[in-house]
């Protein structure tokens, strides 16, 4: 297989381009538009050119479809076989058989299966994760994780230069109490290698945290050491940021066993915490006030909207600085976004939470674009997503109403696909059953997560999503390993094709799904939106199976063998692609 990149132009845009020049021809004044080509179901094609613009220049939709066509000469033609009229303006476009095959080969021959690299040049920083420490990660940290993960895989395959951005919860008056309840506390265990039986720091500290509070509560004489512990941390003093620290470590230490486990991105490297931010604030403020953007309202700094007004026309601020002089989430936003465009040169910036902080993003970036921080030609998006709902429909809880934590959550995915596996292949040896169980388990509920529209709420049902069948990442892996099987049985690592072969219905509807992977994935670049991709490789697979109901590959003759080992490799290739996009894994064998 070839490393080189050759960047192939899809069957569909050289269509487009064709049916441009011709509409061009035809009306000077349509010279440019919009061809409208999409695929289709009547033909391969269809294009809707004539419909759209035929009232624009004032003649009837169905006039300028048979101008269209006369003017088109495709005779001879490498891509275009036909084109015919139909309906009250369209035109369907048959594309021939050589060019299918060409397509084919030429994806098969470039290590990006011909995707161009649209985000080259561009510093691209997403905001994702971003669990606070001393806290377990639980079912609200998963959607970011996942979501965050997959974007920054697609900027990133896509050419941008992608800054991952993992912005933990590791500032705030909590920590002052916890550090003295620990330094009061020599006994009580909490690093990693003092638990027993694989507890997790966070879940220790977690526990430790409840006890400070309680204590905090009930003597008063602790809660006031704990105040000054928290002037001491902020002060800097060396003993008490020395355990702040080691808190951080451990705690990252634990989100590091979840991220390895959902193979997401993410590294110690990446976490640029909000106490990163902290000797900033101060600066970022006045810098606000002096632009008379931070305005003083009852001893407070605010800044107001101009752009959204709350309930009764009420102003809609975000706290700058609290009365007592404090700094919070606001302040710390409005730092991190200065410091991203200013320090980190972003040209996009992405930050994925929840959509009930929608206001707040929308804030941030509207003090950051009057601040003149963010500037025309830089983007500031909120990849903002919906709840994980439980199977009565409200936020998804533990059957005793508590927080679901996210290892829990995993291993029970891991052990329903164990069981979903294990009914389909009961004869594997327990290590492969082991692998296989885990990747499934972990795809299940990757996959799940991503293929629901982003902004939609969805409910956590583990059943469907390790169900070998329907629309779900497991089903996607077995596509993948069977084509990879088929592969192995084939034996021949020969990759050529004959393009005078005349493709089959079957062949010809797989070629032109493989055709459309790379528009596919410059979509997702430019919404954010996986779901399209998941959508996109779930047809990919129903269009494989079905070529392969009806084209048998290995028993074959030659040269009609060699192409549809082409098919399979191609399909194989983009299936495995694109789940890796996904951040789901692509076993060889399941
Ligand atoms: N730590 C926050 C939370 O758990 C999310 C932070 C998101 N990123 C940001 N720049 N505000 O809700």
């Amino acid at each position: 297989m070839s490393v080189h990149h050759q960047e192939v132009p899809s069957l569909l845009e050289r269509v487009a381009a064709t049916m441009s020049g011709a509409i061009g021809r035809v009306r000077e004044d349509l010279a440019g538009a919009d061809p409208v080509v999409r695929r289709s179901e009547r033909a391969d094609f269809q294009c809707n050119a004539p419909l759209a613009l035929a009232k624009r220049v004032g003649v009837r939709p169905a006039d300028l479809a048979a101008d269209v066509v006369a003017r088109l000469d495709v005779e001879g033609d490498a891509v275009i076989a036909s084109v015919e009229p139909s309906g009250p303006g369209f035109l369907n476009v048959t594309v021939t058989g050589g060019a299918i095959w060409d397509q084919v080969a030429a994806r098969l021959a470039d290590a990006r299966l011909g995707v161009g690299a649209t985000e080259e040049g561009r510093r691209v920083v997403v905001d994702y994760s971003a669990p606070n420490i001393a806290k377990e990660m639980h079912v609200g940290h998963l959607r970011t994780t996942i979501i965050g993960d997959s974007l920054a895989r697609v900027a990133g395959f896509l050419g941008a230069d992608v800054l991952r951005q993992n912005h933990l919860g590791d500032f705030g008056t909590q920590f002052g109490m916890l550090i003295q309840y620990l330094d009061e506390h020599p006994d009580a265990a909490w690093h990693q290698d003092e638990l027993a039986g694989g507890a997790s720091a966070v879940s220790a500290l977690d526990g430790l945290y409840r006890s400070a509070r309680a204590e905090f509560d009930a003597d008063p004489g602790f809660a006031d050491r704990s105040r000054a512990r928290v002037v001491a941390l902020q002060a800097g003093d060396p003993r008490t940021v020395a355990v702040w620290q080691d808190i951080v470590a451990e705690s990252e230490r634990s989100f590091s066993a979840i991220y390895d486990r959902l193979t997401v991105l993410l590294t110690p490297e990446d976490s640029v915490g909000e106490s990163f931010y902290n000797p900033m604030l101060a600066d970022t403020v006045e810098e606000l006030v002096d632009a008379g953007l931070a305005v003083e309202s009852d001893g407070a700094l605010v800044f107001y909207s101009r752009e959204v007004t709350g309930p009764e026309g009420k102003p809609v601020t975000l706290m700058v600085r609290k009365r007592d002089g404090g700094y919070g989430y606001d302040t710390t936003d409005l730092a991190t976004i200065r410091y991203r465009l200013r320090e980190l040169k972003a040209n996009r910036l992405i930050y994925v939470t929840d959509s009930r902080q929608a206001l707040h993003f929308q804030l941030v970036f509207e003090a950051a674009r009057r601040a003149g921080w963010l500037t025309d030609g830089v983007t500031a998006e909120h990849a903002a997503y919906g709840t994980i709902l439980g199977p009565d429909g409200t936020p998804f809880k533990t059957r005793a109403g508590g927080t679901v934590r996210l290892m829990d959550l995993l291993d029970d995915a891991v052990s329903r696909a164990r069981a979903a596996v294990t009914e389909k292949n009961p004869g594997l040896d327990p290590v492969e059953l082991d692998r296989i169980a885990e990747s499934a388990g972990i795809a299940a509920v990757k996959y799940a997560d991503l293929s629901t529209s982003r902004v939609k709420d969805y409910s956590f049902d583990v059943d469907r999503m390790v169900s070998l069948t329907g629309n779900t990442g497991v089903y996607l892996q077995y596509a993948h390993a069977r084509i990879s099987s088929i592969l192995r049985h084939a034996g021949d690592p020969g990759t050529a094709v004959d393009r005078t072969v005349a493709p089959e219905p079957a062949e010809r509807e797989l070629g032109l799904a493989l055709d459309a992977y790379g528009a596919v994935v410059t979509e997702v670049g430019a919404t954010l939106e996986p779901h399209r991709l998941c959508g996109y490789l779930y047809d990919l697979a129903r269009a494989f199976t079905s070529f392969y109901e009806n084209c048998p590959v290995l028993k074959a003759e030659e040269p009609v063998r060699g192409n549809r080992l082409a098919l399979c490799r191609l399909t194989a290739r983009t299936l495995g692609h694109g789940l890796g996009l996904l951040g789901i894994t692509a076993p060889e064998r399941m």
